[in-house]
Formats: C-alpha cells, sequence, structure tokens
C-alpha cells in the first residue's frame, strides 16, 4: 500500500461506489465551494487558516479540511496506533500524543477540530457523563480555546450525548462556550445524507467567536430523502453481536460502524442481500464505508493489541460530513427557514439548535442536509467480505428468536438457511 501525504490520496484505489458517490459530490449543490487540493492554504479575514486536530484520530476532519485547502498545523492523539497512521497519512506535520501536555494551541490556529472520546456518553460506553475519565480530557479543549483570538472550534460526537444524564454532558459544553464568548451551533447529521449507505447519526458543533456558526451547519437542507421499511427484496444491515434489544436493523446500508473491543476484535455488522448471502464487510470497506480511501489504516507499524484498525475507523468522523463542514466554513451560505422553539434549560436537547447571542433555539432541520444520491450498499460488497461462522449466525438467531424483537417477514428463515463461513463469499 503505497503511503500517501495530505495532496496524495489520490494514489488509493477507490470501490466504484465511492467513484460513484464521489461524482455525485462534485454534482451536489455544493460544486461551486469545491476547492482541489493543490489550491493551496486558504486566506480568510485574518490570514492563513490553520487548523489544530486534536483527538485527531485517523484524521478524518483533517483529511476533509485538507481536501478542502485548510492548513493543518498540529495532530494530537493519544492511541499509538493513531499516531502511526497520522505520520504516515500526514508526513511533514508535527503528531503530538497527550492534549492535556499543550499548554497552548500554535499562534497560527485558527480552527480546532475536536471529536473528543465518547466512551463515556456513548449507549455502548459506561454513561458516566462528560466527567468520565475519558471524556472528560475535553475539559483541556476549553482551556486552550480560552485565548482571546478568533478560533472556530469543530466537534463531533455520538448522538446519546444529547440525552446523557438528562442532558447535563451538553449543558456542560454549551455553558463553557457561552462563558468564553463563544456563538455555537449543533445539528444532528446522518453519514447516510452523504453518499455512502452507512446509517451514523452523529452531533456535529461548531463554536465560534467570529463566524456565525448557523451559516455553516444550517445553510443546507433537504428533507427529499424519504425513509424505506425493511423488505428482503434489498439488503438488510444489521448487528449480529446483538440480538436480544435493537439489532440496528438498517435498510440498504449498514448501522454504524463501531470502535469494537478493546481487545481489538472486530465486529462490524453483517448485511442480509437479496440473494440470501449473510456477509460482513472487510476493513477495506468500512475504511470506504466512512468516506477514507481503502487502505487508509493499512500502516506498516507493529501495533500492541489486536486489529486496532477497527477501533480506529469505528471511531473516525465520516469524511463526506467533515468535508461538507470544511466547505461551508470556507464558504458560508445563507441561513435556511428552520422554526424556532426556546431550549429550556434542564430540558431535553432537540436535534439541532444554537445560540448566537439571543438565546438557546431549537431548530427544525433534518438530518441530511444535502442532496446526494446514495449507492447501494451492494456496490461496495467484493470477495473481501465474509460469511458469519455457525457459531456467529445460530447465536444472533437464537437471541433473536428469545428477544421477540419485530423483524421483517421470513427475515429469521432465510438467515437459518444461509450459508455458513467455510469459504470466502463471491
Ligand atoms: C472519537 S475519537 C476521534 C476520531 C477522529 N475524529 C477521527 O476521525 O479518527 C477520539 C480520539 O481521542 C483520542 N484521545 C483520548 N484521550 C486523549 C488525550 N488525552 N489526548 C489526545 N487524544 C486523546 C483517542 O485516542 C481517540 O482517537
Amino acid at each position: 500500500m503505497p503511503r500517501a501525504g495530505r495532496t496524495g490520496n489520490r494514489m488509493y484505489r477507490q470501490s466504484p461506489a465511492v467513484i460513484e458517490s464521489e461524482r455525485d459530490r462534485l454534482s451536489c449543490t455544493l460544486l461551486h465551494l469545491y476547492r482541489s487540493p493543490s489550491s493551496g492554504p486558504l486566506c480568510g479575514m485574518f490570514g492563513a487558516m490553520s487548523v489544530t486536530g486534536l483527538f485527531a484520530g485517523i484524521g478524518g476532519f483533517e483529511l476533509a479540511f485538507s481536501e478542502v485547502g485548510f492548513e493543518t498545523n498540529v495532530l494530537v492523539d493519544i492511541d499509538p496506533a493513531a499516531r502511526a497512521v497520522l505520520q504516515a497519512r500526514f508526513p511533514g506535520i508535527e503528531v503530538r500524543a497527550d492534549v492535556s501536555d499543550l499548554s497552548a494551541l500554535p499562534s497560527d490556529t485558527t480552527i480546532v477540530t475536536a471529536g473528543f472520546p465518547c466512551q463515556n456518553l456513548s449507549m455502548a460506553g459506561d454513561k458516566k457523563g462528560i466527567s468520565g475519565p475519558k471524556s472528560g480530557v475535553v475539559k483541556k479543549l476549553f482551556e486552550l480555546i480560552a485565548r482571546p483570538e478568533p478560533l472556530t472550534v469543530v466537534i463531533e460526537n455520538v448522538y446519546f450525548m444529547l440525552q446523557l444524564d438528562s442532558g447535563k454532558a451538553m449543558e456542560w459544553l454549551v455553558d463553557r462556550f457561552e462563558s468564553l464568548d463563544y456563538r455555537w451551533a449543533y445539528r444532528v447529521v446522518n453519514t447516510m445524507g452523504f453518499g455512502l449507505p452507512q446509517r451514523r447519526r452523529r452531533v456535529y458543533m461548531i463554536a465560534s467567536r467570529d463566524l456565525d456558526p448557523r451559516r455553516i451547519l444550517f445553510a443546507d437542507d433537504d428533507s427529499s430523502l424519504g425513509v424505506s421499511l425493511p423488505s428482503l427484496d434489498r439488503p438488510l444491515g444489521f448487528y449480529w453481536t446483538e440480538g436480544r434489544s435493537g439489532v440496528g436493523l438498517t435498510v440498504d446500508g449498514i448501522p454504524p460502524l463501531k470502535a469494537g473491543s478493546t481487545l481489538g476484535i472486530p465486529s462490524p455488522p453483517a448485511v442480509l442481500f437479496p440473494d440470501g448471502e449473510v456477509l460482513t464487510p472487510s476493513l477495506k470497506s468500512c475504511e470506504e464505508l466512512q468516506g477514507f480511501p481503502a487502505g487508509w489504516t493499512d500502516i506498516d507499524v507493529e501495533h500492541e493489541g489486536r486489529n486496532p484498525e477497527w477501533r480506529l475507523i469505528g471511531n473516525a468522523v465520516s469524511v463526506p460530513v467533515a468535508r461538507w463542514i470544511a466547505q461551508r466554513i470556507r464558504t458560508p451560505g445563507e441561513i435556511s427557514n428552520f422554526i424556532e422553539t426556546a431550549i429550556e434549560r434542564g430540558g431535553g436537547w432537540p436535534e439541532a439548535g444554537w445560540n448566537v447571542g439571543e438565546g438557546r433555539m431549537g431548530v427544525s432541520a433534518g438530518d441530511k442536509p444535502v442532496v446526494t444520491r446514495v449507492p447501494s450498499i451492494a456496490q461496495f460488497r467484493d470477495s473481501s467480505w465474509s460469511r458469519l461462522s455457525n457459531r456467529a449466525l445460530d447465536g444472533f438467531i437464537h437471541r433473536a428468536e428469545d428477544g421477540g424483537l419485530r423483524m421483517p417477514d421470513h427475515f429469521l428463515d432465510v438467515l437459518r438457511k444461509a450459508k455458513r463461513k467455510d469459504s470466502k463469499a463471491s
């Protein structure tokens, strides 16, 4: 696998589905905003716009921002496997380990990306909240952004953050932004709306002292993608590792990729295809289903633990969503029309909201802001996908039977007859 720098990403082989969705991206309403990677650094009203990537993981934000023409000055991640990917994919950029060890942001930083750890926030995590041992490191972010210069902060986190501890995690975040005079806006956005068949709803938040964050997150709105009912005529994604409570059933796509176990045991979802095959995607396909070039985490470095790549991909931000945000930071748009409702302190958090100095407002925005055709998950299927073992598939079927969840008609019957792992799927 060739290594590539920020502008060398075109060296990677792209699947037909990615190429097609890329084409769609170029023809979408944001075409005029796109800037080729070779166009050089952007200059805003305060000079070159440099990005500092905190909690950078494998650089989903930074890949997208660099494609839109922003320079990255430093990347920070505590995970050695993530740092190995960052060093290989962003050659020449300083990579540091612990956000807690930073005394200040580089002086030229104008944008901070911070997809902070979500283990204490997610449904799958321990739900200890924003002050939990992993997520609490976000406090350091507020020390770093307390400086007087104009700065824009971009955050991505799990949907559950809105509900956790009766909304206290969000309260904590916005209280701090407001006390530092940042205007903020957030919106739940679904990767499925960005040309990738992965149902991944995440909270994207922008806080800024100089930009109006509404002109970034709320300039685009599209509700033309309807909801499809599950049927066996179309591929159905599901988590075979679950079964008693929800299974994440997803029509013609996969449920959100997860970080997997801390031991690095991969647990990608499975897809039942109309031809009766039940297959799990390869790591390469999962990279593409997050919008990375295939092979992005394929680095020639000894890692601690087994298969850290699965964890890294499951933790990452979806690149096309990050690209949309980068494009809108570069060229803010006009705010679309939304119904606004005041957010009461101590109440729940809606799926979108803002405070630009006139109080906290909930906004009636959908989770798919731009018009993009979503390719079928079948376009990502190739010989690298595998069948499930007898144990895995039977285990799921038993749990599903016990759990009594409502499944599409004949779903379990077809799974019972599905071929098991004895050879690679064709
Ligand atoms: C949700 S992931 C962010 C993923 C990233 N946006 C991407 O596209 O890959 C959170 C990251 O924070 C890192 N992290 C946790 N504590 C940290 C710390 N104290 N300093 C730096 N990074 C930290 C984790 O290793 C993990 O990669």
